[in-house]
């Protein structure tokens, strides 16, 4: 806490926006990290809820202070809008986690699931291209994991969700924009692939199930998560007792703050820095 007594009317601000909030880590996260590196910026949480955030948004543009927020549940979906131009991968995912506020008050909008998965992945010698790779899940976040894993060039994507409906029409968006890459439905049977990936929710709550059938996992696979929190989910457990590699959720949290701190640096030498 002795970094807020340098707080000062200079002090660069940025924002998280979620509902609820209470259990957001981020702001500590992020701010360790300005810390770190001795920038004169600081992160404060906003609680708004879906019927403010218009408002709430309407208002941050005329904060001359304020460089860039981040946005998490339940937001992600109702930002896209609110922002004057989003990333590429924004628009394929139909979702915002970043925005960067540039002088005028304009709002720039990104998505850094997908690219936090994949430099956390790297960060740690497993390198996507070429692998074939098994997706548990369908929702926001496997969607930006999907594109992510796709535009870096895996060999075959297989996907799996319980609503079987929502896995078909990613494919299917999946399939328009990378026609060469093999995208197909898949089981709960995640054999035959190198890489595994829990992009569910299942795992956050101790009588969880598990989200594929562990039974038919094998030595050579690695199995991954994006859930931080247990660090070691009962899929971790299970995949470390098949002889598995497995990958948890701290590495994608770490760099995706990183990835946001430069997203939202409205200084272009900061936004071209090689964080990762
Ligand atoms: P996020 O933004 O964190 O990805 P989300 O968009 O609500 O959250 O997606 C949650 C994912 O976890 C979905 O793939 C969801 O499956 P459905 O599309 O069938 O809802 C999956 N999920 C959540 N609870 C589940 C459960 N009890 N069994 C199986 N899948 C579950």
């Amino acid at each position: 806490m002795d970094d807020i007594k340098k707080i000062s009317g200079s002090t660069r601000v940025y924002a998280i926006i979620a509902d609820p909030i209470h259990h957001v880590q981020t702001p500590s996260a992020m701010n360790q990290l300005f810390a770190a590196r001795g920038d004169d910026r600081v992160m404060v949480p906003f609680h708004v809820n879906e019927s403010e955030l218009g408002a709430v948004v309407a208002g941050l543009r005329g904060i001359k202070n304020l460089d860039g927020f981040i946005v998490t549940v339940p937001h992600k979906t109702a930002i896209l809008e609110l922002c004057d131009s989003v990333s590429d991968s924004a628009k394929l995912v139909g979702a915002v986690n970043v925005v960067r506020r540039d002088e005028d008050g304009s709002l720039h909008g990104d998505i850094l699931d997908g690219a936090g998965f994949l430099a956390g992945l790297r960060q740690r010698g497993i390198e996507p291209a070429g692998m074939s790779v098994y997706l548990a899940g369908a929702g926001g976040a496997a969607k930006a994991i999907a594109f992510a894993l796709a535009a870096a060039g895996v060999s075959k994507l297989t996907i799996f969700n319980r609503t079987a409906s929502k896995a078909v029409e990613l494919i299917q968006r999946l399939s328009a924009v990378f026609p060469a890459t093999e995208i197909l439905l898949g089981s709960d049977d995640p054999a035959g692939h190198d890489l595994v990936v829990n992009s569910t929710s299942l795992g956050l709550r101790v009588d969880d199930i598990l989200p594929l059938d562990v039974t038919l996992l094998t030595p050579s696979q690695i199995v991954a998560e994006i859930i931080m929190q247990p660090a070691i989910t009962p899929l971790l457990v299970a995949a470390t007792q098949m002889g598995c590699r497995i990958h948890d959720g701290m590495p994608m949290l770490l760099c995706q703050i990183e990835l946001m701190a430069a997203a939202m640096a409205t200084n272009k030498n900061e936004q071209n820095h090689e964080y990762i």
